[in-house]
């Protein structure tokens, strides 16, 4: 019911929002006006993901693998392999999210890189190196251009949030560095888009697809822990509660709550400084 509320509220909101940007907006940037509507930043598009990210990263991080003492379940680098019972590390549910994006047919890419990584893939280069020893010293985000992929790219700090996250890199046999400390930039998460400017089109639909691409990674793992020699019970009871995984729709209602309202908030502010 409440849910339902929120949907009607946003969906009023957006239908202000693209009535403001549709009729009264003035256009933003002259290039481009061959794609249906007004074109806005590609950071807004960019603010947007990052935020819906960081909602599920959150989520799934805290209340899934941090409770994990409490569920009894585990999680593992392994996790895809058929005779290991346990789930995605948050690290590698962003690279299945990933390799649903690259499937999928909006031109987004991510990637989790950082400079001292346990993992070699994950490895900063060149341009994105130097970026990202910019951002430790500004902490914030960054946006620019790489001529070599001919992508628009932004990177967004990942911060050791958690004594987890600490204890378990300095741990691991292949990391190269063994004093994170909780606070530290980990690395960044990273995006990548083609396009300089975005209809409101545009984000509506990548944002629908990054969705999508969260809750068939979360199914995916719901799916895997139905083959545990002790499965969990899903339904709408969270790992805080026992040996218990919230249910997709569970999971993404709260998701959706959190989500909606900061990528609304988000909209809404850039639709202002037009
Ligand atoms: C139980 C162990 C574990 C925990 C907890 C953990 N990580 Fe990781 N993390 C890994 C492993 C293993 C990888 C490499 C995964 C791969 O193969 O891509 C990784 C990858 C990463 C990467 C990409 C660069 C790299 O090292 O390969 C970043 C950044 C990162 N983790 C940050 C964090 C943060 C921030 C937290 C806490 C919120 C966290 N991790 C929690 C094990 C962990």
């Amino acid at each position: 019911m409440k849910n339902n509320k929120l949907f009607i509220v946003i969906s009023l909101l957006l239908l202000c929002l693209s009535i403001y940007l549709f009729k009264t907006a003035p256009a933003v940037l002259d290039e481009g006006q061959s794609k249906q509507g007004i074109q806005l930043p590609v950071s807004v598009l960019f603010e947007a993901i990052a935020a819906e990210n960081n909602v599920v990263r959150t989520l799934y991080t805290k209340q899934i693998v941090g409770k994990s003492k409490i569920s009894g379940l585990k999680y593992s680098e392994d996790w895809s392999a058929e005779e290991v019972q346990a789930g995605p590390l948050p690290a590698l549910f962003l690279r299945a999210v990933a390799q649903e994006l690259e499937k999928s047919p909006v031109p987004l890419s991510l990637f989790l890189g950082s400079d001292f990584p346990i993992s070699s893939a994950n490895a900063f280069d060149g341009q994105q190196n130097e970026v990202f020893q910019g951002m430790k010293t500004t902490q914030k985000p960054a946006f620019f251009y790489a001529d070599n992929t001919r992508r628009h790219v932004a990177m967004f700090p990942d911060y050791a949030v958690a004594a987890a996250c600490v204890d378990c890199h300095n741990k691991h046999p292949d990391t190269p560095k063994t004093d994170w400390q909780l606070g530290d930039m980990m690395g960044a998460t990273t995006w990548l888009y083609p396009d300089e400017t975005v209809t409101l089109d545009e984000i509506t639909k990548t944002l629908a697809v990054l969705r999508a691409s969260f809750r068939k990674v979360y199914a995916g793992y719901l799916l895997k822990t139905q083959s545990f020699a002790k499965p969990p019970e899903i339904g709408d009871k969270w790992p805080d509660e026992g040996h218990y995984l919230p249910s997709v729709e569970v999971f993404f209602a709260v998701y959706d709550t959190q989500a909606s309202e900061q990528t609304m908030r988000l909209l809404l502010a850039n639709s202002v400084a037009l």
